[in-house]
């Protein structure tokens, strides 16, 4: 894969939504937003709530159309237009995990997690191996066998994760996934995604409006503007890894970078 074409590029992208009846013109949501992400690059997007974050994941997995702009994969370009035939999660390259956890109540975890490897007539040896290896990465073996009612919130959303990263998509779109969860499990699954990212590197963008879990994440973190959401800032975040998100104020470099995303949202 030439490193000279960015893993995801968006350029230009313009999103509003038809405007409701009785309404003249509906607002902007997405206004010439352009940014790319590289090749195994876990980049995270932090904004205020509103701001169109889920708006933006949604026209990249292809589940919604933009009104303007372009999205490249790995050079290769996505039909974004409004109208136009939209294919969800982009041939499978795209994995998208939302705020819900979206597990089928009347399937067993180990049921649910291998679903999309099935469908696509994927489930092998290796697919097998894979998945072994994430439900021991994740402690979720031994409750295979269990219903999604019978798991606590944090297990639903590791097999959630699990399911996504054993379908093994090129690109990851990940929407706010934990902050249905309490401050110390959401700490749990950060840390969790941080080790199975590292397991086996994948292109991740990652949205929230928490300006520490976007830090504690990321490689790189975009700052949004409220709507229309503009990019207003940049980082690079070179806290090395891994990070012990237990202790965030302990991480060098960690209190300076988040006064100036604060700044910058504001
Ligand atoms: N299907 C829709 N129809 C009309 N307006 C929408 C729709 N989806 C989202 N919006 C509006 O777009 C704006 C951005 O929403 P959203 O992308 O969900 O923001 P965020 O995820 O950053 O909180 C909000 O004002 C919301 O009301
Ligand atoms: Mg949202």
């Amino acid at each position: 894969m030439s490193s000279a074409v960015p893993m995801l590029e968006v350029k230009g992208l313009a999103k509003r939504f038809p405007p409701r009846s009785g309404q003249a013109e509906s607002p902007w949501i997405l206004a010439d937003l352009s940014f790319h992400v590289a090749d195994q690059e876990f980049l995270t997007m932090v904004g205020p709530s509103g701001a169109g974050k889920s708006t933006l994941l949604n026209i990249i997995a292809q589940v919604d159309g933009a009104n303007e702009g372009k999205i490249f994969f790995r050079g290769e370009l996505i039909e974004t237009a409004n109208g136009s035939a939209l294919h969800p999660g982009w041939n499978c390259q795209f994995g998208y995990v939302t705020q819900d956890d979206n597990l089928l109540p009347w399937r067993t975890m180990i049921d649910n997690v291998t679903l999309p490897l099935k469908l696509q007539g994927r489930f092998d040896a290796a697919a097998r191996k894979r998945v072994d290896e994430l439900l021991h990465a994740t402690h979720l073996t031994g409750f295979e066998r269990y219903y999604p009612h019978e798991l606590s919130g944090g297990m639903r959303k590791r097999a959630s994760l699990i399911r996504t990263l054993a379908y093994d998509p090129p690109i990851i779109l990940m929407d706010e996934p934990f902050s249905a969860v309490d401050a110390q499990t959401r700490t749990q699954l950060q840390q969790d995604l941080l080790r199975l990212w590292n397991l086996g590197r994948k292109t991740i963008v990652f949205v929230t409006h928490d300006i520490a879990e976007a830090i504690a994440l990321g490689d790189r973190v975009l700052v949004l503007s409220k709507s229309p959401a503009k990019i207003v800032a940049d980082h690079r975040i070179d806290i090395k890894r891994p990070r012990d998100l237990g202790n965030l104020y302990k991480l060098e470099g960690f209190g300076d970078i988040f006064e100036s995303v604060r700044r910058d949202l504001q």
